[in-house]
Protein backbone atom coordinates (compact mmCIF):
# COMPACT_ATOMS: atom_id res chain seq x y z
CA UNK A 1 0.00 0.00 0.00
CA UNK A 2 2.97 2.11 1.17
CA UNK A 3 6.68 2.61 1.77
CA UNK A 4 6.51 4.00 4.82
CA UNK A 5 8.87 3.71 7.53
CA UNK A 6 6.27 3.61 10.82
CA UNK A 7 2.97 4.50 10.88
CA UNK A 8 2.27 6.51 13.89
CA UNK A 9 -0.91 7.39 15.80
CA UNK A 10 -1.36 10.95 17.22
CA UNK A 11 -4.73 11.14 19.41
CA UNK A 12 -6.12 14.67 19.79
CA UNK A 13 -4.68 15.92 16.71
CA UNK A 14 -6.94 18.35 16.31
CA UNK A 15 -6.64 20.23 19.29
CA UNK A 16 -3.77 22.71 20.28
CA UNK A 17 -0.93 21.15 21.21
CA UNK A 18 -1.69 18.15 18.96
CA UNK A 19 -2.25 20.18 15.80
CA UNK A 20 1.07 21.72 16.21
CA UNK A 21 2.89 18.00 17.16
CA UNK A 22 0.55 16.47 13.93
CA UNK A 23 2.04 19.28 11.49
CA UNK A 24 5.72 19.04 12.99
CA UNK A 25 5.74 15.28 12.47
CA UNK A 26 4.17 15.57 8.99
CA UNK A 27 6.66 17.86 8.10
CA UNK A 28 9.59 16.78 9.21
CA UNK A 29 9.32 12.65 8.58
CA UNK A 30 7.87 12.31 5.38
CA UNK A 31 8.93 8.52 5.66
CA UNK A 32 5.90 8.45 8.64
CA UNK A 33 2.84 7.76 7.89
CA UNK A 34 0.65 10.20 10.74
CA UNK A 35 -2.77 9.00 11.47
CA UNK A 36 -4.38 11.93 13.33
CA UNK A 37 -7.35 10.47 15.61
CA UNK A 38 -9.89 13.02 16.93
CA UNK A 39 -12.87 13.09 18.10
CA UNK A 40 -13.60 16.76 17.03
CA UNK A 41 -15.18 18.13 20.46
CA UNK A 42 -15.67 21.33 20.73
CA UNK A 43 -11.58 21.71 21.44
CA UNK A 44 -10.96 20.24 18.17
CA UNK A 45 -10.93 22.01 14.83
CA UNK A 46 -9.68 20.21 11.57
CA UNK A 47 -9.38 23.89 10.32
CA UNK A 48 -5.86 23.75 12.36
CA UNK A 49 -4.35 21.36 10.00
CA UNK A 50 -5.37 23.15 7.11
CA UNK A 51 -2.28 22.97 5.80
CA UNK A 52 -0.94 19.67 5.93
CA UNK A 53 -4.34 17.51 4.88
CA UNK A 54 -3.75 16.83 1.56
CA UNK A 55 -0.07 15.69 2.67
CA UNK A 56 0.69 12.28 1.62
CA UNK A 57 1.71 10.81 4.79
CA UNK A 58 -0.97 12.21 6.97
CA UNK A 59 -4.19 10.59 7.18
CA UNK A 60 -7.36 11.70 9.75
CA UNK A 61 -9.61 8.95 11.60
CA UNK A 62 -12.95 10.46 13.52
CA UNK A 63 -13.16 8.33 16.71
CA UNK A 64 -13.75 8.96 20.33
CA UNK A 65 -10.93 6.94 22.09
CA UNK A 66 -13.60 5.72 24.97
CA UNK A 67 -15.29 3.55 22.09
CA UNK A 68 -13.03 0.03 22.13
CA UNK A 69 -14.51 -1.18 19.08
CA UNK A 70 -13.25 1.83 17.11
CA UNK A 71 -9.79 1.82 18.95
CA UNK A 72 -9.56 -1.83 17.60
CA UNK A 73 -10.68 -1.09 14.34
CA UNK A 74 -7.54 1.14 13.94
CA UNK A 75 -5.35 -1.17 15.58
CA UNK A 76 -6.45 -3.06 12.65
CA UNK A 77 -6.37 -1.27 10.05
CA UNK A 78 -3.03 0.71 10.52
CA UNK A 79 0.32 -1.47 11.94
CA UNK A 80 1.14 1.75 14.56
CA UNK A 81 4.89 1.52 15.87
CA UNK A 82 3.86 4.25 17.77
CA UNK A 83 1.21 6.06 19.58
CA UNK A 84 1.20 9.77 20.98
CA UNK A 85 -1.53 10.13 23.26
CA UNK A 86 -2.67 13.89 23.42
CA UNK A 87 -6.78 13.47 23.19
CA UNK A 88 -8.00 14.92 26.89
CA UNK A 89 -10.44 17.31 28.34
CA UNK A 90 -8.08 19.87 29.11
CA UNK A 91 -9.84 22.98 31.19
CA UNK A 92 -9.90 22.88 34.72
CA UNK A 93 -12.86 25.10 34.79
CA UNK A 94 -14.83 22.74 32.69
CA UNK A 95 -13.57 20.18 35.14
CA UNK A 96 -14.73 21.72 37.83
CA UNK A 97 -18.48 22.02 36.00
CA UNK A 98 -18.26 18.84 35.16
CA UNK A 99 -15.97 16.28 36.66
CA UNK A 100 -17.22 12.80 34.81
CA UNK A 101 -16.68 14.02 31.49
CA UNK A 102 -13.10 14.06 32.75
CA UNK A 103 -12.98 10.90 34.00
CA UNK A 104 -14.54 9.34 31.49
CA UNK A 105 -11.98 10.78 28.19
CA UNK A 106 -8.89 11.64 30.51
CA UNK A 107 -9.12 7.96 32.90
CA UNK A 108 -11.53 5.56 30.57
CA UNK A 109 -10.23 6.71 27.41
CA UNK A 110 -6.59 6.56 28.11
CA UNK A 111 -7.01 3.15 29.87
CA UNK A 112 -9.24 2.03 26.59
CA UNK A 113 -6.20 2.62 24.33
CA UNK A 114 -3.80 0.91 26.48
CA UNK A 115 -5.77 -1.89 26.06
CA UNK A 116 -6.07 -1.82 22.63
CA UNK A 117 -1.86 -1.24 22.16
CA UNK A 118 -1.22 -4.18 24.32
CA UNK A 119 -3.28 -6.54 22.84
CA UNK A 120 -2.53 -5.77 19.51
CA UNK A 121 0.97 -5.51 19.58
CA UNK A 122 0.59 -8.93 22.04
CA UNK A 123 3.95 -8.63 23.53
CA UNK A 124 5.93 -8.33 20.43
CA UNK A 125 7.07 -4.52 22.01
CA UNK A 126 10.26 -4.68 19.77
CA UNK A 127 10.17 -1.00 18.58
CA UNK A 128 6.93 -0.02 19.58
CA UNK A 129 6.41 2.75 22.26
CA UNK A 130 3.36 4.28 23.91
CA UNK A 131 3.85 8.46 24.20
CA UNK A 132 1.23 9.82 27.35
CA UNK A 133 1.19 13.42 27.12
CA UNK A 134 0.63 14.88 30.41
CA UNK A 135 0.69 17.99 32.53
CA UNK A 136 2.57 19.49 35.34
CA UNK A 137 -0.73 20.21 37.01
CA UNK A 138 -0.94 16.19 38.78
CA UNK A 139 2.01 17.47 41.01
CA UNK A 140 0.11 19.90 42.83
CA UNK A 141 0.76 23.65 43.75
CA UNK A 142 4.27 24.95 44.70
CA UNK A 143 4.05 27.74 47.40
CA UNK A 144 6.40 30.43 46.47
CA UNK A 145 10.04 28.78 46.37
CA UNK A 146 10.69 25.56 44.39
CA UNK A 147 10.28 23.30 41.62
CA UNK A 148 8.57 20.54 40.14
CA UNK A 149 10.75 17.65 39.52
CA UNK A 150 10.06 14.16 38.27
CA UNK A 151 10.61 13.25 41.76
CA UNK A 152 7.84 15.35 42.87
CA UNK A 153 5.05 13.22 44.07
CA UNK A 154 1.82 13.92 42.87
CA UNK A 155 -0.77 15.62 44.81
CA UNK A 156 -3.91 16.98 41.91
CA UNK A 157 -6.25 19.19 43.35
CA UNK A 158 -8.80 19.47 40.82
CA UNK A 159 -11.38 17.20 39.06
CA UNK A 160 -8.69 17.43 35.52
CA UNK A 161 -5.50 17.61 36.91
CA UNK A 162 -6.83 14.51 39.22
CA UNK A 163 -8.00 12.97 36.21
CA UNK A 164 -4.45 13.51 34.54
CA UNK A 165 -2.65 11.77 36.99
CA UNK A 166 -4.76 9.18 36.63
CA UNK A 167 -4.01 8.31 33.63
CA UNK A 168 -0.46 8.38 34.28
CA UNK A 169 -0.65 5.92 37.10
CA UNK A 170 -2.36 3.71 34.71
CA UNK A 171 0.01 4.35 32.11
CA UNK A 172 3.32 3.28 34.64
CA UNK A 173 0.53 0.65 35.53
CA UNK A 174 0.68 -1.07 32.19
CA UNK A 175 4.37 -0.71 32.00
CA UNK A 176 5.33 -2.49 35.05
CA UNK A 177 2.67 -4.64 34.99
CA UNK A 178 2.70 -5.59 31.19
CA UNK A 179 5.55 -4.12 30.05
CA UNK A 180 4.32 -1.93 27.56
CA UNK A 181 6.86 0.11 26.33
CA UNK A 182 6.27 3.55 28.11
CA UNK A 183 7.03 7.46 28.13
CA UNK A 184 5.68 10.14 30.06
CA UNK A 185 5.70 13.85 29.65
CA UNK A 186 4.72 16.45 31.87
CA UNK A 187 4.67 20.10 30.84
CA UNK A 188 3.65 23.37 31.79
CA UNK A 189 0.96 25.86 30.56
CA UNK A 190 1.83 25.85 26.54
CA UNK A 191 0.54 29.29 24.66
CA UNK A 192 0.66 29.93 20.71
CA UNK A 193 -1.38 29.81 17.67
CA UNK A 194 -4.46 28.01 17.19
CA UNK A 195 -5.36 27.68 21.54
CA UNK A 196 -8.91 27.65 21.65
CA UNK A 197 -10.22 30.54 23.80
CA UNK A 198 -11.20 29.66 26.72
CA UNK A 199 -8.03 29.60 28.23
CA UNK A 200 -6.05 32.89 29.75
CA UNK A 201 -4.21 34.04 26.87
CA UNK A 202 -6.10 33.68 24.13
CA UNK A 203 -9.04 34.71 25.75
CA UNK A 204 -7.34 37.90 27.21
CA UNK A 205 -6.26 38.38 23.65
CA UNK A 206 -10.27 37.89 22.29
CA UNK A 207 -11.31 39.91 24.79
CA UNK A 208 -8.70 43.25 24.30
CA UNK A 209 -9.47 43.48 21.23
CA UNK A 210 -13.20 43.71 21.16
CA UNK A 211 -12.99 45.55 24.23
CA UNK A 212 -14.66 43.27 26.68
CA UNK A 213 -13.98 42.76 30.51
CA UNK A 214 -10.40 40.84 30.70
CA UNK A 215 -11.86 38.60 34.17
CA UNK A 216 -9.01 38.18 36.21
CA UNK A 217 -8.81 35.42 38.65
CA UNK A 218 -8.85 36.27 42.85
CA UNK A 219 -6.17 38.97 43.40
CA UNK A 220 -4.21 38.03 39.52
CA UNK A 221 -1.25 36.40 41.76
CA UNK A 222 -1.22 32.96 40.51
CA UNK A 223 2.23 32.00 38.21
CA UNK A 224 1.98 29.92 34.92
CA UNK A 225 5.34 28.82 33.89
CA UNK A 226 4.92 29.82 30.37
CA UNK A 227 5.74 27.44 27.20
CA UNK A 228 5.82 28.17 23.35
CA UNK A 229 3.68 25.35 22.29
CA UNK A 230 6.18 24.44 18.86
CA UNK A 231 9.09 23.87 21.77
CA UNK A 232 6.32 21.41 23.39
CA UNK A 233 6.23 19.75 19.99
CA UNK A 234 9.77 19.91 19.51
CA UNK A 235 10.52 18.55 23.90
CA UNK A 236 7.76 15.47 22.22
CA UNK A 237 10.06 14.49 18.92
CA UNK A 238 12.59 14.22 21.02
CA UNK A 239 11.65 12.31 23.89
CA UNK A 240 9.16 10.25 21.75
CA UNK A 241 12.64 9.00 20.03
CA UNK A 242 15.40 9.57 22.23
CA UNK A 243 13.48 9.54 25.53
CA UNK A 244 14.11 6.27 27.86
CA UNK A 245 11.57 3.70 28.41
CA UNK A 246 9.61 3.82 31.35
CA UNK A 247 10.57 7.54 32.18
CA UNK A 248 9.03 10.13 32.99
CA UNK A 249 10.37 13.85 31.31
CA UNK A 250 9.06 17.58 32.39
CA UNK A 251 9.19 19.73 30.00
CA UNK A 252 8.94 23.51 31.13
CA UNK A 253 9.71 27.29 29.85
CA UNK A 254 11.39 28.69 32.97
CA UNK A 255 9.46 31.19 32.38
CA UNK A 256 7.19 31.99 35.27
CA UNK A 257 4.48 34.86 35.29
CA UNK A 258 2.15 36.48 37.78
CA UNK A 259 -1.17 36.42 35.86
CA UNK A 260 -1.90 39.61 36.15
CA UNK A 261 1.91 40.89 34.95
CA UNK A 262 1.50 38.45 32.15
CA UNK A 263 -2.26 40.45 31.58
CA UNK A 264 -0.75 43.70 31.48
CA UNK A 265 2.10 42.85 29.43
CA UNK A 266 -0.39 41.41 27.07
CA UNK A 267 -2.39 44.70 27.26
CA UNK A 268 0.78 46.98 26.44
CA UNK A 269 1.43 44.48 23.35
CA UNK A 270 -2.20 45.09 21.99
CA UNK A 271 -2.27 48.96 22.90
CA UNK A 272 0.41 49.34 20.21
CA UNK A 273 -0.82 46.85 18.04
CA UNK A 274 -4.18 48.23 17.60
CA UNK A 275 -2.93 52.25 17.96
CA UNK A 276 -4.61 52.47 21.32
CA UNK A 277 -3.76 55.03 24.25
CA UNK A 278 -1.17 53.61 26.51
CA UNK A 279 -3.12 51.95 29.26
CA UNK A 280 -6.38 51.92 27.27
CA UNK A 281 -7.01 48.17 27.29
CA UNK A 282 -5.52 47.57 31.12
CA UNK A 283 -8.76 49.80 32.05
CA UNK A 284 -10.90 46.47 30.79
CA UNK A 285 -9.35 44.64 33.85
CA UNK A 286 -12.04 43.00 35.65
CA UNK A 287 -11.53 40.67 38.59
CA UNK A 288 -14.04 38.14 39.58
CA UNK A 289 -14.63 35.41 42.03
CA UNK A 290 -11.27 32.88 42.16
CA UNK A 291 -11.54 29.47 41.00
CA UNK A 292 -12.09 27.45 43.40
CA UNK A 293 -9.21 25.01 44.46
CA UNK A 294 -7.41 27.31 42.20
CA UNK A 295 -3.33 26.33 42.45
CA UNK A 296 -1.00 29.18 43.33
CA UNK A 297 2.14 28.05 41.54
CA UNK A 298 3.59 25.56 38.79
CA UNK A 299 7.32 25.79 38.57
CA UNK A 300 8.99 23.19 35.93
CA UNK A 301 12.72 22.30 36.69
CA UNK A 302 13.42 21.04 32.89
CA UNK A 303 16.88 20.30 33.73
CA UNK A 304 16.11 16.01 33.26
CA UNK A 305 15.33 16.54 29.71
CA UNK A 306 18.04 19.09 28.69
CA UNK A 307 20.54 16.91 30.14
CA UNK A 308 19.68 13.45 28.67
CA UNK A 309 18.36 14.86 25.10
CA UNK A 310 19.61 18.31 24.82
CA UNK A 311 16.35 20.25 24.61
CA UNK A 312 15.47 23.84 25.85
CA UNK A 313 12.88 26.27 24.86
CA UNK A 314 13.90 28.28 21.84
CA UNK A 315 11.89 31.33 21.88
CA UNK A 316 11.89 34.67 24.17
CA UNK A 317 8.07 34.95 25.56
CA UNK A 318 7.89 38.48 24.99
CA UNK A 319 8.68 37.34 21.21
CA UNK A 320 6.09 34.54 21.54
CA UNK A 321 3.72 36.54 22.84
CA UNK A 322 3.96 39.10 19.89
CA UNK A 323 3.75 36.19 17.62
CA UNK A 324 0.46 34.61 19.39
CA UNK A 325 -1.21 37.78 19.26
CA UNK A 326 -0.50 38.67 15.33
CA UNK A 327 -1.85 35.30 14.84
CA UNK A 328 -4.94 35.93 16.75
CA UNK A 329 -5.83 39.07 14.89
CA UNK A 330 -5.01 37.90 11.23
CA UNK A 331 -7.19 35.17 11.93
CA UNK A 332 -10.66 36.60 12.89
CA UNK A 333 -12.70 33.80 11.08
CA UNK A 334 -11.04 30.81 13.22
CA UNK A 335 -12.28 32.83 16.38
CA UNK A 336 -15.16 33.27 14.67
CA UNK A 337 -15.69 29.37 14.14
CA UNK A 338 -14.72 28.18 17.13
CA UNK A 339 -16.09 30.24 19.15
CA UNK A 340 -19.68 29.56 17.77
CA UNK A 341 -22.02 27.11 18.90
CA UNK A 342 -21.31 24.25 21.85
CA UNK A 343 -18.73 26.87 23.39
CA UNK A 344 -21.03 29.73 23.36
CA UNK A 345 -23.45 27.71 25.15
CA UNK A 346 -20.78 26.53 27.70
CA UNK A 347 -19.61 29.99 28.39
CA UNK A 348 -23.00 31.19 28.95
CA UNK A 349 -23.14 28.61 31.65
CA UNK A 350 -20.29 28.82 33.37
CA UNK A 351 -20.65 32.80 33.90
CA UNK A 352 -24.14 32.23 34.87
CA UNK A 353 -22.63 30.85 37.27
CA UNK A 354 -20.54 33.42 38.86
P1 LIG B 1 -7.25 20.69 23.62
O1 LIG B 1 -8.42 20.71 24.53
O2 LIG B 1 -6.93 21.89 22.80
O3 LIG B 1 -7.40 19.47 22.59
C1 LIG B 1 -7.84 18.21 22.97
C2 LIG B 1 -8.13 17.42 21.71
O4 LIG B 1 -8.58 16.11 22.12
C3 LIG B 1 -9.26 18.02 20.86
O5 LIG B 1 -8.90 17.99 19.50
C4 LIG B 1 -10.45 17.11 21.14
O6 LIG B 1 -11.34 17.02 20.04
C5 LIG B 1 -9.74 15.78 21.40
N1 LIG B 1 -10.56 14.89 22.22
C6 LIG B 1 -11.20 15.19 23.38
N2 LIG B 1 -11.86 14.10 23.83
C7 LIG B 1 -11.61 13.11 22.95
C8 LIG B 1 -12.00 11.74 22.89
N3 LIG B 1 -12.81 11.19 23.82
N4 LIG B 1 -11.57 10.99 21.86
C9 LIG B 1 -10.76 11.52 20.89
N5 LIG B 1 -10.38 12.82 20.90
C10 LIG B 1 -10.79 13.60 21.92
O7 LIG B 1 -6.03 20.27 24.53
P2 LIG B 1 -4.50 20.72 24.47
O8 LIG B 1 -4.34 21.95 25.25
O9 LIG B 1 -4.03 20.65 23.09
O10 LIG B 1 -3.83 19.54 25.31
C11 LIG B 1 -3.42 18.33 24.69
C12 LIG B 1 -2.82 17.42 25.73
O11 LIG B 1 -1.70 18.05 26.35
C13 LIG B 1 -3.78 17.05 26.85
O12 LIG B 1 -3.57 15.70 27.18
C14 LIG B 1 -3.38 17.98 28.00
O13 LIG B 1 -3.67 17.38 29.24
C15 LIG B 1 -1.90 18.08 27.76
N6 LIG B 1 -1.27 19.34 28.23
C16 LIG B 1 -1.80 20.55 27.89
C17 LIG B 1 -1.16 21.72 28.31
C18 LIG B 1 -1.67 23.08 27.91
O14 LIG B 1 -1.11 24.10 28.35
N7 LIG B 1 -2.68 23.19 27.06
C19 LIG B 1 -0.01 21.64 29.09
C20 LIG B 1 0.49 20.37 29.43
C21 LIG B 1 -0.14 19.24 28.98
P1 LIG C 1 -5.78 28.44 32.15
O1 LIG C 1 -5.36 29.04 30.86
O2 LIG C 1 -7.19 27.98 32.33
O3 LIG C 1 -4.75 27.26 32.45
P2 LIG C 1 -4.53 26.39 33.83
O4 LIG C 1 -5.64 26.62 34.76
O5 LIG C 1 -4.51 25.00 33.28
O6 LIG C 1 -3.20 26.87 34.36
O7 LIG C 1 -5.50 29.49 33.29
C1 LIG C 1 -4.19 30.03 33.48
C2 LIG C 1 -4.24 30.92 34.71
O8 LIG C 1 -5.07 32.04 34.42
C3 LIG C 1 -4.85 30.23 35.92
O9 LIG C 1 -4.16 30.70 37.09
C4 LIG C 1 -6.28 30.74 35.93
C5 LIG C 1 -6.17 32.13 35.35
N1 LIG C 1 -7.34 32.62 34.58
C6 LIG C 1 -7.88 33.86 34.85
O10 LIG C 1 -7.42 34.60 35.75
N2 LIG C 1 -8.95 34.29 34.11
C7 LIG C 1 -9.49 33.52 33.12
O11 LIG C 1 -10.50 33.94 32.48
C8 LIG C 1 -8.92 32.25 32.84
C9 LIG C 1 -9.49 31.37 31.76
C10 LIG C 1 -7.83 31.82 33.60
Amino acid sequence: MNNFSKTILITGGAGFIGSHVVRLFVNKYPAYNIVNLDALTYAGNLENLKDIESAPNYVFEKGDITDEGRMQELFTKYVFEGVIHLAAESHVDRSILDPLQFVRTNVLGTVNLLNVARKSWNGQYEGKRFYHVSTDEVYGSLGEQGFFTEETPYDPRSPYSASKASSDHFVMAYHHTYHLPVVISNCSNNYGSHHFPEKLIPLMINNIKNQKPLPVYGKGENVRDWLWVDDHARAIDVIYHNGREGEKYNVGGFNEWKNIDLVHLLCAIMDKKLQREPGESARLITYVTDRPGHDLRYAIDATKLNRELGWKPSLQFEEGLEKTVDWYLSNEDWINHVTSGDYKNYYEALYDQR
